[in-house]
């Protein structure tokens, strides 16, 4: 896909995320249609006069099914909240909506691993351990449906990126992150990036061919780890 303005569909748009990646996308000079959940629409209301908005659970088919329409990319946000299969069931919709040829883009965390060759930290599969089990205890969060959504993702013969983020942190741009395919090589030690970082990435990967049917975890460009090891990286803006 050229970056030459084409439209862009923005999946859970309302969140941290998702803002950044609209401010992203209008700057980049694509025209934008958000989805958010109905409560968060004033959360946008900065980007409202330049963005389509479309209220809705982004688990609900039919609003996927309109808000996907003609567009040449889909950036979306997976999030695994309740109990419902919200990640996976929004996964579902998007392959099963998007237009054949089109971009998909999704997010997640250094815990998703499409090969099983990641190596983890005994703090970080601890970290996640508890997570997974205070999320199930509470019916907070379903960290196994996100599992479950890109394993979706990861079978399908779409033209999809699943964008795998370190610790997320705030602060002005560092320009775009760096990645690599597996969680322990050594350019990620940093595990740390801002989010705007993110959002950047997330758009970049619309555009580089080189991300289809790649699961980048990815790390700031400024991070101690990411300039040692700067001869790894497999791409650089
Ligand atoms: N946080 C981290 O440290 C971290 C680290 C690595 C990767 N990631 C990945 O980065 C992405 C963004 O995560 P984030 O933590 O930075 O959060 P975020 O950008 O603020 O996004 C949270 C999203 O979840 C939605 N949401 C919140 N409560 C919900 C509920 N009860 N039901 C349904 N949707 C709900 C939000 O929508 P509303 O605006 O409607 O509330 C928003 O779209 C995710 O894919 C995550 O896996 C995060």
């Amino acid at each position: 896909m050229k970056n030459d303005g084409k439209k862009i569909c923005i999946i859970g748009a309302s969140g941290k995320l998702g803002r950044y990646m609209v401010q992203h996308a209008l700057e980049a000079g694509h025209e934008v249609v958000a989805v958010c959940r109905p409560e968060s629409v004033n959360k946008l209301t900065e980007f409202a006069s330049r963005i389509a908005i479309i209220p809705g659970r982004t688990d609900d088919r039919a609003v996927i099914a309109q808000a996907v329409r003609g567009c040449d990319g889909v950036l979306t946000v997976l999030v695994p909240w309740g109990m419902q299969r919200y990640a996976s069931g929004t996964a579902q919709a998007v392959l099963d909506f998007a237009e054949p040829d089109a971009r998909l883009v999704f997010s997640c965390g250094w815990h998703i691993t499409r090969d099983g060759k990641d190596t983890y930290s005994r703090g970080f599969k601890w970290m996640v351990k508890v997570f997974r089990f205070i999320g199930r205890a509470l019916r907070w969060v379903d960290l196994d449906d996100q599992v479950a959504a890109t394993d979706l993702i990861f079978h399908s013969k779409t033209r999809w990126t699943v964008v795998r983020g370190s610790d997320l942190e705030e602060g002005p741009s560092q320009g775009l992150p760096v990645w690599s395919r597996h969680v322990g090589d050594p350019i990620l030690a940093s595990n740390r990036t801002r989010r705007v970082d993110f959002a950047l990435f997330m758009l970049h990967a619309l555009t580089d061919d080189r991300l289809v049917h790649e699961a980048p975890a990815i790390v700031g460009r400024e991070t101690e780890s990411a300039r040692a090891h700067a001869q790894d990286v497999l791409q650089v803006a």
